[in-house]
């Protein structure tokens, strides 16, 4: 029986069911042998109780939504762009969740003028931080780690230390050494999970709990997931069939996967699956570029080269069928814009029709449509979807020959800074 949660459907593509059933064996085999990575707590992990995890990270968050009305999250990479995923996509458009207070970032950036800016503003408000770093070493958090601390201390003395949290190792690392010693409460990052496949642990859970989300359902939505894809048949896993289309698209010359949604508030979800895939697979020079557009914005902006430029790239549709709020076009007697005719329907009608419109094109244009579609954007389908994509990916990266769980051209980044800063 195929996952009921994740819709995936292939549109007017080179690709057939025979053909992608003949990744069967291998699918299998990479299965088989995911349990060998030492990076691979992710993959059971939802499937154990964590009430306990929960209720505390629940009282943490009741606590800095009682005492704060900002969250400063310390992170980058896979110890930030989770949780803002989630976050900016289940949030209202315009002020905040219901339940939960404002979250911001820093240390995703050297930038010294959003540093200074964010100072100035938390100046007007109650805050708390929550620094998250795996390595607890790497440059971006530390730095703006260094400047928090020393301005949650200037503003608030020795009770400084009960508005720093630190989510990170149990054992290693500069942080570590650092919340031990100044006693900061701390949650720890599974050392069997590295960072872009972190954000079900407190890496995510903890700052999207504070801004309002309901993490006993994104957790349920993902231990679906993990029962559903734990299925190592490929004919009955979605996952696995989404990693081998893209595989094979890749072996047919396409080099980019462009992910497309039609729900501004799938922007930072996009980064966040941009990372996971860009990390996952780019190595050994090999691997699809991973891009993401959000339509209909960017049909106005880029939807011309798709549909008539370099046929380089397949596109990736996710929709999701039913979206909180909505409005109905309303009926103005003058029609002087001549737009009566859609008076019965609703925005979000629209947009799915849009959305089946270019699919339909851009099919048309000759670009391979994968279309992946969950019943509704909420807590528990988000928690479906990431575990989706993170076990697809892992699978992707291995029929790509390549480890999906380690990032030595990021490695290498960091050591030439760090010669260049020591050089200076
Ligand atoms: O996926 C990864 O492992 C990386 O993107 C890391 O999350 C990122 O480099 C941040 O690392 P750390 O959490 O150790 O500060």
């Amino acid at each position: 029986m195929l996952n009921e949660i994740v819709k995936t459907t292939l549109l007017n593509c080179s690709l057939n069911e025979i053909d992608i059933l003949n990744y069967k064996n291998k699918v299998q085999y990479i299965h088989k042998v995911f349990p060998q990575f030492e990076f691979i707590g992710w993959m059971d992990s939802p499937l154990y109780n964590h009430n306990e995890l929960l209720m505390e990270i629940e009282h943490v968050a009741s606590e800095i939504r009682a005492c704060a009305n900002v969250l400063v999250v310390v992170g980058v990479g896979g110890s930030f762009l989770g949780a803002r995923a989630i976050q900016e996509a289940l949030k209202p458009y315009f002020g905040l969740a219901e339940h939960g207070i404002e979250v911001v970032y820093v240390g995703l950036n050297m930038s010294g003028a959003y540093i200074k800016e964010l100072l100035s503003y938390l100046d007007k408000k109650q805050v708390y931080v929550n620094v998250i770093s795996k390595s607890g070493g790497t440059m971006e958090p530390a730095l703006a780690f260094r400047v928090m601390r020393l301005y949650m201390e200037e503003r608030y003395g020795n009770k400084a230390k009960e508005r720093i949290i630190v989510t990170t190792d149990a054992e290693k690392g500069v942080l570590k050494g650092i919340a031990d010693k100044a006693e900061y409460r701390q949650f720890v990052i599974p050392s069997n999970i590295g960072g872009r496949y972190s954000v079900l642990t407190p890496v995510g859970l903890l700052p999207v709990a504070v801004a309002g989300v309901d993490i006993r359902a994104l957790m349920a939505g993902a231990k679906q997931a993990a029962e559903e894809l734990s299925e190592s048949d490929l004919a009955n896993n979605d996952a696995y069939k989404y990693a081998v289309m893209r595989h094979m698209l890749y072996e047919q010359g396409y080099s980019i996967e462009l992910l497309a949604s039609f729900e501004p508030g799938l922007n930072k979800f996009h980064e966040w699956w941009k990372q996971l895939f860009g990390e996952s697979e780019g190595k050994a020079k090999k691997g699809l570029y991973p891009s993401t557009v959000n339509f209909s914005t960017d049909l106005h902006s880029i939807g011309q080269f798709i549909q008539e430029g370099s046929p380089i790239m397949f596109e990736t549709l996710l929709h999701f069928h039913e979206i909180k709020g909505d409005l109905q076009v309303p009926f103005d007697e003058r029609n002087e814009d001549g737009l009566n005719y859609l008076s019965h329907r609703t925005f979000n009608e629209i947009n799915a029709i849009s959305k089946q419109g270019t699919a339909l094109a851009h099919a048309e244009g000759g670009v391979p449509v994968i279309q992946l579609e969950l019943p509704k954007l909420d807590e528990y389908h988000l928690g479906y979807l990431i575990y989706f994509f993170m076990k697809a990916c892992a699978m992707s990266a291995c029929l790509l020959e390549v480890n999906p769980f380690d990032q030595p051209g990021v490695e290498a980044y960091k050591r030439k800074m760090l010669e260049l800063l020591k050089e200076k």
